[in-house]
């Protein structure tokens, strides 16, 4: 071995260490020359220690250069009081060195990683391009190793509760889950071509026909999409499906797993973060109407309201014409956004209007002694102030007040428009509230599951239905009597796991009895050729015994980013993609040679 073996990581000499002579091997975090003396801190994956070198007995020493590999051994020493260093673990010693070698030289870097703060404003291409560099900082490497500890966690669960993990193939067939699918070449016969898994499906369902009953796979998934805070082309599942079960089987084996996982880890690594011990439950409907989206954010209750009934005639034109139109009139009180200025209120309208909003109408709610003479005053005592408010009758604002459930201090805002647009603003206005009164607290995490989404979704490109999930989520019982009259009002027994406005699991219990299948495939408008062209395996695989089953997959990267406070999901993979999909430290995508142009019969064709 060309160099000393250590025999201590670096972050865990102590003071009780004291006089003991010690090899270390790391990174030279950062290289301080004070004349008399050279400081180098020096990194591993453990910690940073401070070692001191005497450039009289070292007087070649400045080949010590921020970053390089090397190895040196000293007697470890009690700092003079005075100089000790109470932010570091390990800031009461340093060690005296007394020989060390450089085992790689480092050129110099192209971003300062010794400097938390200075690599917040690095930008991010460059970090992805040398991120092995970038994985050297310490942030990186606890957001791995909670990654790591939190899939650790997911066996252990799921072993202890006899599931089997099986692997299922990358190289496959294209399954719909709606996005674009990576494709490969197929060399033996040009025409023909593979895809890569956007989940593992399929093939999860043709477990449970083979009887594997409780199965589990960490799985890797490819999806040709634009990446996004939350997404990436390729990104891991915690993917899980079962046999002979019902939906409030599936929910309660996956809270126990969350729970399980989510506060070991938080221990394990001290984060801050309260214990997760419930999971609240609301149906898709209930979710749109009350907080606008599929995925609310329930750090806070602050729930829409809708005016449409009480506003109908009043002679407020934008509201009146809603309401006739079948357009809805809802909101959301700003709680203190009464003392907003004018100037405020107008920029909260813009905000709106980046989520499409056509207007913000706003009324402003305050004690009867706070306003001026004149101003409208409820029996309950609160005023209204707003220059919409002569639109409106005594009788239209009392009942504004009731239903909004007003107090002092409250700004209502009001949008008129369709139902699905109104969600979209609403929910977007929700949470910059949210955001502005300091309700969205990092260390609590807030479960919730959001059930009995639509089965299917109208896709007006298209002019038909499509899957809102996919096209093997079984319906609610009830609800299959609409297949042929009115399929969009069939809900499904679909469940996603939302936590802090993030979707982090979703699954369904599936359809294994064929006639039901036929029936949805009608809906859908696919035949009965692409039925056998597409899914012709797992349709032959139902009619051979199919059990009853359903299951759910967990984004991994989503859990991870919430357990470490991180909003862009790179920061929790160790070589993400960039926005448009590309991995700039390998260069892919790239091009091929002609060799392999001419084995795979392919030709450009311009
Ligand atoms: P779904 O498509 O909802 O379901 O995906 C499940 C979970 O995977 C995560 N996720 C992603 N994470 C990062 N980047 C992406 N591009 C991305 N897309 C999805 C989300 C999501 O909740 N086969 C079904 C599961 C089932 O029905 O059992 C499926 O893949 O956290
Ligand atoms: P206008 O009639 O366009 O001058 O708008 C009068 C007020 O109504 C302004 O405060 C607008 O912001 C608001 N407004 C206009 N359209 C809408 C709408 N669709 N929803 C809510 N408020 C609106």
């Amino acid at each position: 071995m060309g160099f000393q073996r250590r025999t201590r990581t670096c972050g865990e000499v102590r003071a009780s260490h004291a006089g003991e002579v010690v090899s270390l091997t790391g990174w030279a975090h950062k290289v301080r020359d004070l004349g008399g003396v050279l400081f180098v801190d020096l990194r591993d994956r453990t910690g940073i220690v401070q070692l001191t070198f005497d450039p009289n007995l070292f007087p070649d020493s400045e080949a010590i250069r921020s970053e390089c590999c090397m190895a040196a051994t000293g007697t470890v020493k009690n700092r003079a009081e005075g100089t000790k260093n109470p932010k570091m673990p390990t800031g009461d010693i340093e060690v005296v060195v007394t020989s060390y070698s450089i085992l790689g030289a480092s050129k110099p870097l192209p971003f300062p990683v010794s400097d938390e703060e200075q690599m917040n404003s690095v930008n991010e291409e460059l970090r992805v391009k040398y991120r092995y560099l970038d994985l050297r900082r310490p942030s990186m490497y606890r957001k791995l190793a909670v990654r790591a500890s939190v899939i650790r966690r997911m066996r252990v669960f799921l072993d202890g509760q006899e599931f089997l993990e099986v692997e299922t193939p990358i190289i496959t067939k294209s399954t719909p889950e709606g996005a674009r699918d990576y494709l490969i070449p197929y060399r033996q016969n040009s025409g023909l071509w593979y895809a890569l898994p956007q989940s593992p499906q399929q093939y999860k369902q043709m477990l449970m026909v083979g009887g594997i009953e409780r199965y589990y796979q960490v799985a890797r998934c490819f999806r040709d999409e634009a990446s996004r805070a939350d997404r990436q082309p390729e990104f891991t599942q915690l993917d899980i499906e079962m046999s002979f079960i019902t939906v409030d089987e599936v929910l309660s084996l996956i809270e126990s797993l969350t729970m399980e996982v989510i506060n070991a880890t938080t221990q394990e690594f001290g984060l801050d973060k309260q214990a997760v011990t419930e999971f609240s439950r609301i149906t898709y409907d209930d979710a749109m109407r009350d907080y606008g989206c599929d995925k609310p954010d329930l750090r806070f209750d602050l729930k829409l309201f809708d005016l449409t009934e009480v506003v109908k005639d009043s002679s407020f034109s934008v509201f009146r014409n809603a309401a006739e139109s079948g357009a809805v009139v809802r909101g959301i009180r700003y709680p203190g956004g009464a003392s907003l200025s004018r100037a405020e209120v107008a920029k909260l309208e813009e905000y709106a209007k980046e989520f499409g909003a056509k207007g913000l109408a706003s009324l402003a709610v305050v004690n009867a002694a706070d306003a001026s003479e004149g101003t409208f005053v409820s029996k309950s005592g609160l005023a209204v102030k707003a220059s919409i408010a002569k639109f409106f009758s005594a009788e239209d604002l009392e009942a504004i007040l009731l239903k909004t459930g007003a107090m002092a201090g409250d700004l209502l805002c009001m949008v008129a428009d369709e139902y699905l647009a109104s969600c979209t603003i609403l929910y977007r206005l929700r949470l910059e509230i949210g955001r502005r009164l300091g309700l969205l607290s990092s260390n609590r995490l807030s479960f919730l599951w959001v059930t009995d989404f639509p089965l299917v979704e109208w896709d007006a490109n298209g002019g038909r239905w499509s899957s809102m999930h996919h096209p093997f989520t079984m319906p609610n019982e009830e609800d299959l009597h609409l297949a042929k009259t009115d399929p969009g009002k069939i809900h499904a027994q679909a469940y996603d796991l939302v936590c802090n406005g993030y979707e982090v699991a979703g699954g369904s219990i599936r359809i294994h009895d064929s006639e039901i299948q036929a029936e949805m495939f009608h809906v859908l408008g696919i035949d009965e050729a692409t039925q056998q062209d597409r899914f012709g395996h797992l349709l032959e695989a139902f009619s051979f015994g199919a059990p009853p089953h359903g299951g759910i997959a967990f984004g991994i990267e989503r859990l991870i980013m919430l357990l470490t406070d991180t909003e862009n999901i790179r920061e929790v993979m160790a070589f993400p993609k960039i926005a448009d999909g590309q991995d700039p430290l390998m260069g892919a995508p790239s091009t091929i040679d002609a060799q392999q142009w001419a084995e795979l019969g392919l030709r450009m064709s311009k």
